[in-house]
This record gives structure tokens, sequence and C-alpha cells, in this order.
């Protein structure tokens, strides 16, 4: 079932779970997603990049694939397909496709044009029934494209933009897309509990999920974060179960090179990914 972002993250805040926004890259990942969801009684964010949208065919494609597959499976948990790290043109596309959720990332910014530009989409989203997510404070890696620093935000420019009417909150606390280095510090607690104090219960999002260790997930969620963004994971699973597949020789032993026999593995592996993190993020049973 389509629907925006709102309700099931100001449950999510409210009862201290997160919603797992899983990015998508094609067909396989978006069923292995929902599929995963409805087994699991989960609601679940769709992430999808730019990049990804560029892959797939562009915005429109890939949400009339989501949408149609959602209804084509009869899945009845609440699904909200979001742009992730969008920029000002990506938000307007998205917008015009029929998204339900966007990211508009204007962390990059001088921040009174954050401002600006953030304020403008709210509009906009409010306009057509979606929900928006902003960004203070660069996340650090690169995903898709999308470079950032590794800010720690501003608490005070948090609830500045928090302030503008954002349904949520990405703040920068040390996170990072991709696998984090061996020497990452980890996540900056102190920053998250001045952000969460000022953002009255605003429902809090942490990117680069990928490779948090369980217990810095778990008090993440217990000071205000309600959305956790997974893409490398999955990644890494696919790759690896597929690489296992052709490795074993499973491709050349008869049909084994049938698309529908040589990515089922991958496919698994990414259920298995999504399961684990409804599970650790406490989702499992709330829809
Ligand atoms: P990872 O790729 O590190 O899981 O991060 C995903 C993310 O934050 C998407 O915005």
């Amino acid at each position: 079932m389509f629907v925006n972002a709102k309700e099931m993250l100001i449950k999510a805040a409210k009862e201290k779970y997160a919603v797992a926004q899983i990015n998508i890259n094609n067909l396989e990942w978006t069923k292995a997603a929902l599929t995963t969801a409805q087994e699991q009684k989960s609601p679940i964010i769709l992430g999808v990049t730019g990049g990804a949208a560029k892959y797939m065919g562009g915005f429109a494609t890939v949400v009339q694939m989501a949408k149609t597959m959602d209804k084509c499976l009869g899945i009845t948990v609440p699904v909200a397909i979001h742009l992730d790290h969008g920029s000002y043109d990506e938000c307007l596309a998205c917008i015009d496709a029929g998204f339900t959720s966007i990211m508009f990332d204007g962390s990059h910014f001088p921040f009174e044009e954050n401002v600006a530009k953030t304020k403008e989409m709210i509009a906009l989203a409010r306009k057509n029934n979606m929900t928006l997510e902003a960004e203070v404070g660069a996340i650090g890696g690169e995903e898709d494209g999308v470079v950032g620093n590794g800010d720690v935000a501003d608490p005070a420019e948090c609830k500045a933009i928090a302030d503008l009417g954002v349904d949520f909150l990405a703040a920068g606390i040390g996170n990072i897309h991709g696998s984090y280095p061996a020497d990452w510090p980890g996540l900056d607690f102190g920053v998250l509990t001045k952000v969460a104090e000022l953002t009255g219960g605003l429902p809090l999002v942490l990117h680069g999920g990928t490779g948090i260790p369980v217990e810095m997930v778990q008090k993440a969620i217990s000071l205000g974060v309600a959305k956790i963004n997974v893409n490398t994971e999955c990644q890494l699973a696919f790759a690896a179960a597929t690489r296992k597949y052709v490795e074993d020789g499973k491709d050349k032993q008869g049909k084994g090179f049938d698309p529908r026999k040589l990515l089922a593995p991958g496919a698994e592996a990414i259920k298995q990914v999504v399961k684990e993190k409804f599970e650790l993020f406490g989702s499992v049973g709330k829809a």
C-alpha cells in the first residue's frame, strides 16, 4: 500500500523503533524489499537515488514499477517511495513522477540557501501530499556520485530547519555512506541528543546504515532516530551470493544461465539483510 512516510515515522518515533529505508537498484531489489516487508509485517521506505533512477530508466519508470508491483503482489503494509539525496531539480522531477516522499539535500549549500530552498520544497511537497526530508551537516563518503565530507551538524541549524516544517531530518553525526573505516570514531551521541532535544520529537534520520555496530544503532533509536537508510549492505550481500553461484559453476549447469536462476541467490541474500534490519530496528509486526 503506497503512502507518504508521515504516519509511519511519527508512529516509529513515538514507539521507539526505526523504519528501514532500503535503497533499490532494480526489479529484484524492489521485489525483495516489498515481499520481506509483507512477510515481516513491517513498514518500509524504498529509497531511490538519482543515479539508481537513471540506471532503471528514469524516476517515472521506477515509481510505476514499484507501485504496480506493490499492487500485483497484494502488499498491504505501508510503503513509501522516497527520493534519496535529491537535488533541487531531482525533487521537482520526483514530484512530477509520483513519488510519495522526497529528500531535498541542501547540506552543501550555505545555510541560508539550504533554508530558502528547503522552505520552497516543503510547500511543494505539502501541495502534493508528499513528505519531505531535509539534511543538515553533510553525510560523509560517496553514494551514487553524491559526495559529502562528513560534517557534524550544528544543532541550532537543525532546529532552524526543523522549524520550517520538515517531516523528518537527517543530521550528520559522524555517519558515512559505504563501509566504515577501522579507525572510525563512532556516532556523535552528544550532538544527536542535542538535536533531538531542540527538535522536540521530530523523527530523525540516520544515513549510512551499513556497518554501524548494533549497540550504536539501538542507542540512536532510543535517542530519536526513526528512519535508518541501508544501501551498501544489500549490494555487498547481492554481489557475494551472485559470485558464489558463478564460482560454483551453477550458471553452467542445465539452464542455470537463466537470469531468473542466476539472480535468485542474490535476491534471497537481499531479503535476508532486509529481514535482519527490520529485526534490529524493531519494526517487525509494526504494520
Ligand atoms: P549505506 O550505503 O552506507 O548503507 O548508506 C545508505 C544511505 O544512507 C542512503 O542514503
